[in-house]
């Protein structure tokens, strides 16, 4: 099956409005004629709008939120809505970061309720999921991402499976300048299939884009790629700088 690529960059807490909109007008100049994948970019929710209206004349580049609530509205405060996101012109949210199921202690049951709201007001979710570096070194890995995998998607409706962009981030990969290797990520990436396919069945999995991220760079973007699961990338720190993140996605083809 022939999946087309999907390369994000998740800016994470990062750039004020002026600084994404500099970011974004650099990019666009280079990326202009660009068709290599579809590209999303993740700016905090203050920067979206002004992101949106740059990216107006980019029909390639994509907007996508970092985070969601599940509620319609409500007495949520300093949460946002799926609707708000779609009318801030998004189209993708990432849902279930590492950063946000450690520091936000975000549980399963709710980054479920959190890809049924998406996939309701119309955004696609980059699901995330990935293990520690205990879970890796001690051979528990597998059985970690299975049972994060099951634990979420476990279920759910085809729509919103189909909806899904699946992240593997393997913790110890995040931010660390200590990437998985190609053939670790491509291991990991066949099991998160075949548990999709085990769950869901083939189609779907045959279909389902499925990301690396941790540590991507433009040395080993390529090689990450070229893996036959690796249908994309999630990449943090080097989406932030316009030279490094046009020169991932020039290694997409
Ligand atoms: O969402 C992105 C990841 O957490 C990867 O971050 O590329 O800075 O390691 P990084």
């Amino acid at each position: 099956t022939a999946r087309t690529k999907i390369v994000a960059g998740n800016w994470k807490m990062n750039k004020t409005v002026a600084e994404a909109v500099s970011l974004v007008e650099e990019l666009t100049k280079e990326l202009a004629g660009f068709s290599g994948c579809e590209v999303i970019l993740c700016p905090p929710f203050t920067a979206l709008t002004s992101v949106a209206k740059l990216l107006h004349s980019s029909p390639r580049i994509q907007l996508g939120a970092q985070n969601l609530h599940p509620a319609l509205q409500g007495a949520f405060t300093g949460e946002i809505s799926a609707a708000m996101l779609r009318e801030a012109g998004c189209r993708f949210v990432i849902v279930g970061h590492s950063e946000r199921r450690r520091y936000f202690g975000e549980t399963d049951a709710f980054l479920r309720e959190k890809l049924l709201a998406a996939v309701a007001a119309g955004l696609r979710p980059i699901f995330c999921v990935g293990e520690e570096l205990p879970d890796r070194e001690s051979g528990r890995w597998p059985a970690h991402l299975r049972s994060q995998i099951q634990g979420v998607l476990h279920g759910l409706p085809v729509d919103v499976l189909s909806a899904i962009v699946l992240a593997y981030e393997p913790i110890w990969a995040i931010g660390t300048g200590r990437n998985a290797r190609p053939e670790q990520a491509q291991e990991a990436h066949a099991l998160l299939r075949k548990e999709i396919e085990r769950l869901h069945g083939t189609a779907v999995a045959a279909r389902m884009c499925i990301q690396y991220g941790g540590s991507v760079t433009p040395q080993n973007a390529r090689e990450l790629l070229s893996q036959p699961d690796v249908d994309g990338l999630l990449v943090g720190g080097a989406s932030l700088n316009a030279r490094s993140f046009t020169s991932i996605l020039l290694s997409v083809q």
